[in-house]
């Protein structure tokens, strides 16, 4: 059975979706079977995938609202080794059409069920916030949440709240939610603030933290604007490597043995 791994955090801009495809983008790299879902009205990940969100018809909005089965509405791009239920900004809408339906926390893990053995990982990408769509998110995450947390002074505000919210998950909907680890994103090396924030999410926090950082890299923020991952743009970056190492850290731990061709 496939892994279903969701990345949170409602702080805005730490580096959930460019994780998510990043990270995404390297396990399809090393032969497994990915699939992420943009569960983000913004829909970023669908754009810097090079897909026109405008032009989604049938994406997770659909799925959500039940008007759409999803396996007819993942687009698989084998050049990319990755595919995409994508989102457009009609997602918005799903918190409000939820509020009145039965198990509206769970729609999307009913929805993930019917497919979730075509893939080996299955990354969910949330927006900024902890409504209903994250919630959504939340219940959906089999194997825990990844938490990207951006290496700067004040990263760890809003971090309790986010502790809070994944323990009244646990309480009301989902006892077994488990947090997979913290992601250190947008490390400058010249500040040499990430060990500081890393030691603070420890002393804070009783969660694991993933050994490879994430540094700020120019080619990780120019890769969308060509609708490709870090592992077509710039695989000789540090940011590239970086994401590399985060994907081996991660199929290690899951006791996934890798090939490469
Ligand atoms: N390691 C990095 N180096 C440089 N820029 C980065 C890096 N990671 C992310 N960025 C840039 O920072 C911005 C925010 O990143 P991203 O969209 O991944 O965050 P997010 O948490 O998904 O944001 P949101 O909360 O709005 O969904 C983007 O412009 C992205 O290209
Ligand atoms: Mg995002």
């Amino acid at each position: 059975m496939g892994r279903i791994y969701t990345l949170v955090n409602q702080k805005g801009g730490v580096g959930k979706t460019t994780t998510a495809i990043n990270l995404g983008a390297y396990l399809g790299y090393y032969g497994q079977r990915v699939l992420l879902i943009d569960l983000d009205p913004q829909a970023n990940a669908t754009s810097c995938l090079g897909i026109d969100k405008l032009g989604v018809k049938n994406g997770t909005y659909e799925v959500l609202s039940g008007s759409a089965p999803i396996a007819a509405h993942i687009l698989h791009n084998p050049r990319l080794k990755i595919s995409l239920l994508p989102s457009s900004p009609a997602l918005s809408g799903a918190e409000v059409e939820l509020i009145e339906q039965a198990n509206r926390e769970y729609r999307l893990r009913e929805a993930i069920q019917s497919i979730s053995d075509r893939y080996d990982y299955i990354l969910i990408d949330c927006p900024p916030s902890l409504n209903l769509l994250t919630v959504n998110g939340l219940v959906a995450a089999r194997d825990g949440v990844m938490i990207p947390v951006q290496c700067e002074y004040l990263a760890l505000e809003g971090l309790g709240q986010l502790i809070k919210t994944l323990n009244k998950v646990r309480n009301k909907l989902y006892p077994e939610l488990k947090v997979r680890g913290v992601v250190m994103t947008m490390f400058d090396g010249r500040t040499k603030l990430a060990n500081d924030v890393v030691n603070e999410v420890k002393k804070h926090f009783p969660v694991e933290v993933f050994k490879a950082v994430i540094p700020r890299s120019i080619r990780i923020a120019e890769a969308p604007s060509y609708g490709v991952p870090i592992t077509m743009y710039a695989p000789a970056s540090s940011g590239a490597k970086a994401y590399n190492d985060l994907a081996c850290e991660v199929l290690a731990s899951d006791g996934i043995i890798i090939t490469t061709n």
